[in-house]
């Protein structure tokens, strides 16, 4: 017998900058991605403005071409039995440059055109009003989020979104993986801060003053203020509306039961994991921040009033991405490589993918229940799933290791929700194959759904399905009882 509730969302998620490629197309301003190029597993990205196409291959301008096969898309999505679809609209092609006062028609059209497509199959949208796709313009002019005015245009954003899309949205994240700003790989490609030194990779480690931190942290403090202010304004245009907080499953885990070993994974996930969500959830900034923030020099610039925006702007649910975890030590060696160190040194209990990101359902089981217990409120996985390379082979894509990996995640998931976590939902991550965003690759595919393309964004962009495809359309179909 199934343990999935019977409105239990079963759906697929993808970001724009990652999926929509058209980035010069229907009136779209660059955004920050559209700066990014091809890295590899071993090299970062790269900032490359002026864009130079005959030099750099910058991932995000073509990426799987959602922008003109949205139509066979969804209904590739219909056929598998989604009944929720996570996307993200980029604030870019609604405002080119983020401060304009009037929308793009035909950015405001393309995703009308999009939630209506879903709305003929019954597909409820969740959408992600900012994933990783800053406008460009915003960076340049204003220095991102360390600029407290990017507060009321990402509001006066939330708002025309809002507006046009009533009745055809109700489920909305407002930052995709906000505690990525907790983080100084963060700092520009997420928040845009130019002032901010060192790399512009999406995986560097940089090394960072009090000042870099103090800026790096008012920006954050700045999401936390437009995010509480949407809420409310969400709700305000629509009480149907619902808004949820998005948090990098950054997971861990003591690397062993030393007693200081405890210590640093408790600090570790305090800062990393549960901060963000504590003070869009709480409503309030968590004690064990102060001591962190004295220690290291770091002043938020904060308004007068801001305490109450966020006590009366917290989200209606909460969600997180769910991929590796890793293992924390007391003194922990610095490694190049922020996307797997990001997580701590390597669990030696557990395999790792192709891109050395490890593999834990157990993980995810006890990670809900972690997140329920704090916040109560209905809790969704936004993002998990395995980056694997793919073989496209007479039309056919067997990836029975993809099977595999989801298949436990869903077994992790039904667990939970025996345990008591009010799960209700869960979004594969790239359900139809998409550019990495910490290398770029389209070889590191995701999807149910294989995309003719490769790296340099050449190929035919055909659709094909993978076996994973089949299995997840019965997973649906028995609500989770057909594993
Ligand atoms: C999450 C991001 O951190 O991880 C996604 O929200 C990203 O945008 C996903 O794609 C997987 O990471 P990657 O680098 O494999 O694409």
């Amino acid at each position: 017998m199934s343990k999935f509730p019977n409105n239990f969302f079963w759906g697929g998620a993808t970001a724009a900058n990652q999926f929509e490629g058209g980035y010069k197309e229907g009136g779209k301003g660059l955004s920050i991605p559209d700066t990014l190029t091809l890295g590899t597993k071993d090299t970062d990205r790269e900032y490359h403005y002026p864009i130079d196409e005959s030099k750099y291959t910058y991932p995000s301008h073509k990426a799987s071409d959602f922008y003109h096969h949205y139509k066979e898309d969804i209904k590739l999505l219909a056929e598998a039995g989604l009944n929720m679809y996570r996307m993200s609209i980029q604030w870019s092609r609604i405002f080119p440059n983020g401060d304009e006062d009037k929308p793009n028609p035909e950015g405001i059209a393309f995703y009308r055109n999009v939630f209506e497509e879903l709305k003929k199959y019954n597909i409820e949208p969740l959408v992600t009003i900012s994933h990783y796709e800053l406008p460009l313009g915003l960076a340049e002019k204003y220095d991102g989020w360390a600029n407290r005015k990017l507060i009321d245009l990402y509001v006066h954003y939330a708002n025309t979104l809002f507006t046009e899309y009533k009745g055809l949205v109700r489920y909305w994240l407002t930052f995709n993986e906000i505690n990525s700003l907790s983080m100084p790989s963060g700092g520009f490609p997420v928040g845009g801060i130019k002032s901010i030194a060192g790399g512009h990779g999406m995986t560097t480690q940089i090394e960072e003053t009090s000042v870099q931190m103090s800026t790096r942290f008012t920006a954050l403090h700045n999401q936390f203020i437009a995010s509480a202010r949407t809420v409310n304004l969400a709700h305000a245009i629509d009480p149907e509306n619902k808004v949820g907080c998005m948090i990098a499953g950054m997971t861990s885990y003591p690397l062993t039961p030393k007693p200081e070993d405890m210590l640093a994974w408790q600090e570790k996930i305090q800062q990393g994991l549960f901060f963000c969500p504590d003070v869009q959830s709480n409503g309030e900034y968590p004690y064990y921040m102060n001591r962190f923030f004295r220690e290291n020099g770091i002043v938020i610039s904060k308004e007068k009033g801001d305490d109450e925006v966020l006590k009366n702007g917290t989200v209606d649910f909460v969600t997180f991405s769910y991929y590796p975890t890793g293992c924390v030590q007391a003194k922990e060696e610095k490694k190049s490589n922020g996307a797997i160190n990001a997580f701590g040194t390597p669990n030696p209990y557990l395999k790792k993918s192709q891109w050395g990101w490890n593999i834990d359902p157990v993980g995810l089981r006890f990670y809900l229940n972690e997140f329920y217990r704090r916040y109560k409120k209905p809790i969704m996985i936004t993002e998990n799933g395995l980056g694997a390379e793919d073989k496209l082979e007479n039309g056919k894509i067997h990836d029975p290791y993809r099977i595999e990996y989801m298949r436990q995640h869903v077994e992790a998931m039904s667990e939970a929700i025996k345990d008591g976590v009010n799960l209700i939902g869960y979004m594969p991550w790239g359900i139809i194959d998409l550019t990495a965003a910490s290398t770029g690759q389209m070889s590191k595919r995701y999807g149910i759904v294989y995309v003719d393309a490769d790296d340099q964004g050449r190929g035919t962009f055909d659709r094909y399905r993978k076996d994973s495809f089949y299995w997840y359309q019965q997973v649906i179909n028995s609500n989770g009882a057909n594993l």
